[in-house]
């Protein structure tokens, strides 16, 4: 039901998977053996999210064929020098239970730490190693792929931002998709606050769909991947289903014309954070 994008290495990836930030790592376990049960074979977690482990059991215990669940994690800040990084990731691998992962991604760039090229050629070992089997970047302007791509080998497979309809993201898109990189929309419902606008609302009403099924079908159409977050069951399920209908040119431009250049999270050239 839930259609795949092929990455610049040919691996594909769900175009819809479940995202678990903060989701408690005490429901984690359950939270996504629901999504799994709701269609969902795609999972974001991250190092930071402290719920790997839980994440890791729920691929055990839902008994699908490990082919079948692509599973993304993503490097913590403060193991951006070389060494750490490749440590880092054997933490992950070790508390997701995994002999590999799906996705491996730097988080965020830390332009002021300046060590991210160095992540990345860490990321091209664990890639070569075949321990992830796609690897990209998180919170990456042009400027910081631009770097990647002349100090690294390895294009990335993706670039995970924020995108939602208060914050289109045109031009970190459009520099994506010229290189080849699959745009990922963290926040695909600007953390709720898009939800209650009323030109959403008009668009959910005329397709007698929900607010969220309508930006998901947004986002969808667009091309890029989400993984909305949702620790209420009956929302898993709704979000999984934003397939049975199509947005029309009308409808594109109104959500389109909602853009304000609004952030929920950090900018990535501010972003500094390097706690564990
Ligand atoms: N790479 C990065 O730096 C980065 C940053 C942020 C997020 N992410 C990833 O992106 C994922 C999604 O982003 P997000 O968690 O920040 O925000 P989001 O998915 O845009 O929104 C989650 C919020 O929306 C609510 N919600 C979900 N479905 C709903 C529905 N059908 N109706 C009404 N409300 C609904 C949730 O409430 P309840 O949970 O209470 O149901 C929660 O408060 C994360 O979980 C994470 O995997 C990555």
């Amino acid at each position: 039901m839930i259609p795949d994008i092929e990455l610049n290495n040919g691996v594909r990836i769900p175009q819809l998977g479940f995202g678990t930030y903060k989701l408690p790592p005490e429901r984690t376990r359950d939270l996504v053996l629901t999504a799994f049960d709701a269609g969902y074979r795609h999972v974001d977690t991250a190092q930071m999210y402290r719920n790997e482990r839980e994440v890791g059991q729920a691929v055990a215990a839902s008994g699908l064929p490990r082919g079948d669940v692509f599973v993304t994690t993503k490097l913590n800040n403060a193991f951006h020098a070389h060494d750490d990084a490749l440590a880092a990731f054997e933490r992950s691998l070790d508390a997701l239970a995994l002999e590999f992962v799906d996705l491996f991604l730097i988080h965020w760039p830390l332009p002021a730490v300046g060590l991210y090229p160095q992540a990345w050629a860490a990321l091209e070992e664990i890639y070569a190693s075949g321990r992830a089997r796609a690897i990209g970047v998180s919170n990456f302007q042009p400027s910081h792929l631009t770097r990647v791509l002349e100090t690294g080998t390895v294009t990335p497979a993706v670039n995970q931002i924020e995108v939602h309809p208060y914050l289109r993201q045109d031009e970190v898109r459009a520099f994506d998709a010229a290189h080849g990189i699959v745009t990922q929309a963290w926040s695909p419902l600007g953390r709720g606050t898009v939800l209650a606008d009323p030109v959403i609302a008009q668009v959910a009403a005329r397709h007698g769909v929900t607010p969220a099924q309508a930006v998901l079908r947004w986002h969808l159409q667009r091309g890029d991947v989400v993984f909305p977050k949702s620790a209420t069951p009956a929302r898993i399920r709704e979000n999984a289903d934003a397939f049975g209908f199509a947005l029309d040119a009308d409808d594109v431009a109104a959500i389109d014309a909602l853009d304000r250049g609004e952030r929920t999270g950090s900018h990535p050239d501010q972003e500094n954070r390097t706690g564990r």
